[in-house]
C-alpha cells in the first residue's frame, strides 16, 4: 500500500489587511511591498478565532472531499507554530474534539513554514508501515498573534489561515505520495526565531517590553539561503526520481515571497504557467500556505486527479523539504 493524497481543503479568515492598511500602522509603501515581496493583501483572524478553528473549517472540507467518514481518520497531525495553548492540550486534539472524531492519534508538529511537508512525510510513513489508514494532516495558522504590528520589516510579510488534507492509500504508485525529503539546520535557528515566552526566556514584563515573544526575522540572510537551499533540495527530489522540471503539472512553492519563488522558478526552468501563486493574496501563511495554494488551484479548476505536484518548503527551524505527490482527489 502506498500513501495517496486523496483530498484538500482549506480556509481563509474574512477580514483582509491590504498594504494600504499597512501604510497607515508602520513606515512602509504598497509600492515597496509588493516590488520587494510580491504581496498585496492576507488575511486576518478574528480575535476570537483560533488556529483551531481555522484547522476544524479547512479539516471539515478535506474530509467531506476525501470520501472517508470521521469514524475511518486515525491519526489527525496539525503543523502549527501558533497552537492554542503554549504547552497542552495540542491543536490536534481540540480539532479532533470539534470534528467529533474520538480515538484517533493526534498531536502537533512544529517546523514552522515546512510543517505541513513534514507532517505529510510522516503520514506517509505511518501509512506505508500499515499503522494508520487514513490520515487528517493540517497546516494551521494565527500568525498574527505573534507579528508585531511596530516592526515593518516582518509585519508586511504575514497572514492567518488553514489547509488541510487527508491522505489515505491506494494500490497504485504512480497515484501515491511518490517521494518527500525532508532536512533541517539548527544552527541557523536564529534566522527566524520568537525567543521569548518559552522555557528559556519564560514569558515576563521585560519579554514583552522588549517585544521578544514576537517573530524576528533575518529576511536578508533568510532569502539567499532560501533560494540555494530550494533550488539544490528540487534539483536533487527530481533527479532521484528521473525526472525534469517538464515532468511536473503544477511546482507549489512554500509562499513567502514573489522573488524567491521567481528565482527558484526560474533556475529549474519551470514555466510560469506551472508555478502555481497566492502569495499575493494570502501573504506568507508559514505551515498553512502550501496546502491553501493547493486548495486554490483545485477550486479555480487548474489542478485535476492524477496532475503531478512538486511541493517545496523552507522554514524557520532551520527547515525544508520537498515533496512529489500526485492529487489523488476524485471528482
Ligand atoms: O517563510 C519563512 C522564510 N522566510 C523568507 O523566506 C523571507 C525571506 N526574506 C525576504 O522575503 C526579504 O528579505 C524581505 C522581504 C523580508 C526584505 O526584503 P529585502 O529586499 O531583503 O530588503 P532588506 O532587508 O535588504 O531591506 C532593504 C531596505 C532597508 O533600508 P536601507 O537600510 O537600505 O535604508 C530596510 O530598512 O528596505 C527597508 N525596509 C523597508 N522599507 C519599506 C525593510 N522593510 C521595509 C518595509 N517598507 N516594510
Amino acid at each position: 500500500m502506498y500513501a495517496s493524497f486523496k483530498s484538500i481543503g482549506a480556509y481563509v479568515p474574512s477580514k483582509s489587511l491590504t498594504n494600504k492598511d499597512l501604510e497607515k500602522i508602520v513606515d512602509t509603501s504598497d509600492e515597496w511591498i509588493k516590488q520587494r515581496t510580491g504581496i498585496e493583501n492576507r488575511y486576518i483572524a478574528a480575535s476570537d478565532e483560533f488556529t483551531s478553528d481555522m484547522g476544524y473549517r479547512a479539516a471539515e472540507l478535506a474530509i467531506a472531499r476525501s470520501g472517508v467518514e470521521r469514524d475511518e481518520i486515525d491519526a489527525i497531525i496539525c503543523a502549527t507554530i501558533t497552537p492554542d495553548y503554549f504547552c497542552m492540550p495540542s491543536t490536534a486534539c481540540v480539532i479532533a474534539d470539534k470534528l467529533g472524531i474520538k480515538n484517533a492519534t493526534a498531536f502537533d508538529i512544529s517546523a514552522a513554514c515546512s510543517g505541513f511537508v513534514y507532517a505529510l512525510n510522516i503520514a506517509k510513513a505511518f501509512i506505508e508501515s500499515g499503522l494508520k489508514q487514513n490520515i487528517l494532516i493540517i497546516g494551521a495558522e494565527k500568525l498574527s498573534a505573534i507579528v508585531d504590528y511596530t516592526d515593518r520589516t516582518t509585519c508586511i510579510l504575514f497572514g492567518d489561515g488553514a489547509g488541510a488534507a487527508v491522505i489515505g492509500t491506494t494500490e497504485e504508485k504512480e497515484a501515491s505520495v511518490i517521494d518527500i525529503h525532508t532536512s533541517s539546520d539548527g544552527a541557523f535557528q536564529d534566522f527566524l526565531i520568537t525567543p521569548g515566552g518559552g522555557v528559556k526566556h519564560p514569558c515576563s514584563q521585560d519579554v514583552i517590553d522588549q517585544h521578544l515573544n514576537y517573530l524576528k526575522m533575518k529576511g536578508n540572510e533568510t532569502f539567499k539561503l532560501a533560494v540555494n537551499t530550494l533550488t539544490k533540495d528540487v534539483t536533487r527530489i527530481l533527479a532521484k526520481n528521473n525526472l525534469t522540471s517538464e515532468d511536473i503539472d503544477y511546482f507549489i512553492p512554500h509562499q513567502a515571497n514573489f522573488r524567491i519563488i521567481d528565482a527558484v522558478g526560474r533556475k529549474l526552468k519551470f514555466s510560469p504557467e506551472k508555478i502555481v501563486l497566492t502569495v499575493a493574496k494570502y501573504g506568507n501563511t508559514s505551515a498553512a500556505s502550501i496546502p491553501m495554494a493547493i486548495n486554490d488551484w483545485y477550486e479555480s479548476g487548474k489542478l485535476k486527479r492524477g496532475d503531478l505536484m512538486l511541493l517545496d518548503t523552507f522554514g524557520g527551524g532551520l527547515t525544508w523539504g520537498s515533496a512529489l505527490v500526485c492529487f489523488n482527489q476524485k471528482d
